[in-house]
């Protein structure tokens, strides 16, 4: 947390031009409204595919109209080029984040979402390296982990992929790894393991559990575990993301590095069910019915947990929520918005 301070401290006192790709997003949207509190000057991209105008509107609201004047948006599409390019002049340090998440919407459709994660993700790299960007930090996946039996996970021991979204943040990493080698373009990639947070979508077929589950349970509604609710997962509540990206961007190391992003703790589906409950019940939402459980799906791991060692020693990361903490800071915006 020492070192996360001395960045704040930092930022305030010399602010950076920002571009924040995927900032109507759930993680996007929360990276701008830090940076925005922190006195930034802000360029949010995103094509609304899966983020919503909402959530610029709370970001507004909650940093006030002074700050939001920092902020800029351009409506645009990281599948074009040009858009990318003149996303990033003129910006100091970009957060890239806009990609099409979720390993069963890229098994549905695997063709759209190689060409926002990986032609996208070149697009804004060949933009971010061509304007000479003083830091390129990107959203990459535990996912990439893939089959590899090891727990907890270590950086540089992965797997096989196990979806074709699993195989598009891992180009992600070795377009960012060529791209030092040949141009002597550094960049940060960060493994996100399970984020939670205010603002993540429980809506659609994609949605990932915890907003899933904490709308059904809002609604009176079932909840549905896939397999026997022993799979688990390290859960990374969102301020620990935002420290972490922030922390990347203005590092020192002279290296591109790719680091886990997590608590480096396992919860079962079955803990978490209960979890979410015992805190909605803090809220005063009472869920009585039991969950149902139901086949197990298709790409998904048994059991992951990070290692965040090397987070903690090179960049100097500190994650100060854990998991039902996080829960419990996350359900007063559920309760109020789904
Ligand atoms: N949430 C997690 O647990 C998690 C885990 C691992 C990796 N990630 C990665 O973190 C990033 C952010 O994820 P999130 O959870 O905030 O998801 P999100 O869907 O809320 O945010 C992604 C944003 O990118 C935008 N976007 C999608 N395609 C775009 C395009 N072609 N052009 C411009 N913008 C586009 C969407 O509209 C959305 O606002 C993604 O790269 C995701 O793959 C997330």
């Amino acid at each position: 947390m020492e070192r996360y301070q001395q960045v704040i401290e930092q930022l305030k006192q010399q602010p950076q031009v920002w571009l924040v790709t995927g900032a109507a997003g759930f993680i996007g949207s929360n990276l701008v409204e830090a940076l925005l509190k922190a006195d930034q000057q802000v360029v949010g991209l995103d094509n609304f595919a899966t983020g919503h105008q909402r959530n610029l509107d709370e970001v507004k609201a909650l940093v006030g109209e002074k700050r939001w004047q920092k902020f800029r948006f351009i409506e645009g599409d990281i599948r074009n080029k040009e858009t990318c390019a003149s996303a990033v002049k003129g910006v100091d340090r970009v957060l890239h984040q806009a990609a099409l998440g979720s390993v069963p919407r890229s098994l549905n459709d695997p063709v759209t979402s190689n060409e926002v994660n990986i032609s996208g993700f070149l697009n804004m790299l060949c933009a971010a390296k061509d304007e000479g960007v003083k830091a390129f930090v990107y959203a990459a996946s535990s996912s990439t982990y893939g089959d590899h039996p090891a727990l907890p996970k270590v950086e540089e021991n992965i797997g096989k992929p196990l979806s074709p979204y699993a195989v598009t943040k891992y180009v992600n990493e070795l377009y960012a790894d060529v791209f030092d080698r040949a141009y002597q373009f550094k960049s940060t990639g960060l493994r996100y393991f399970n984020v939670f947070g205010r603002r993540q979508d429980p809506d659609g077929a994609y949605a990932a559990v915890i907003p899933k589950w904490t709308a059904a349970m809002n609604h009176g509604e079932e909840v549905f575990i896939n397999g026997d609710g022993e799979t688990s997962r390290d859960f990374c509540y969102i301020d620990n993301v935002v420290q972490m990206n922030l922390l990347a961007a203005m590092t020192t190391l002279d290296k591109s590095e790719v680091f886990n992003v997590a608590l480096g703790d396992r919860t079962t589906l079955n803990q978490l069910f209960q979890a979410i409950k015992e805190a909605l019940a803090e809220q005063g939402v009472s869920y009585d019915k039991q969950p149902v459980y139901r086949d197990f799906r298709p790409g998904d791991v048994r059991h992951s947990q990070a290692d965040i060692s090397k987070g903690q020693s090179l960049l100097g990361y500190d994650p100060q929520f854990r998991i039902f903490e996080g829960i419990s800071l996350t359900m007063p915006w559920y309760v109020l918005n789904v």
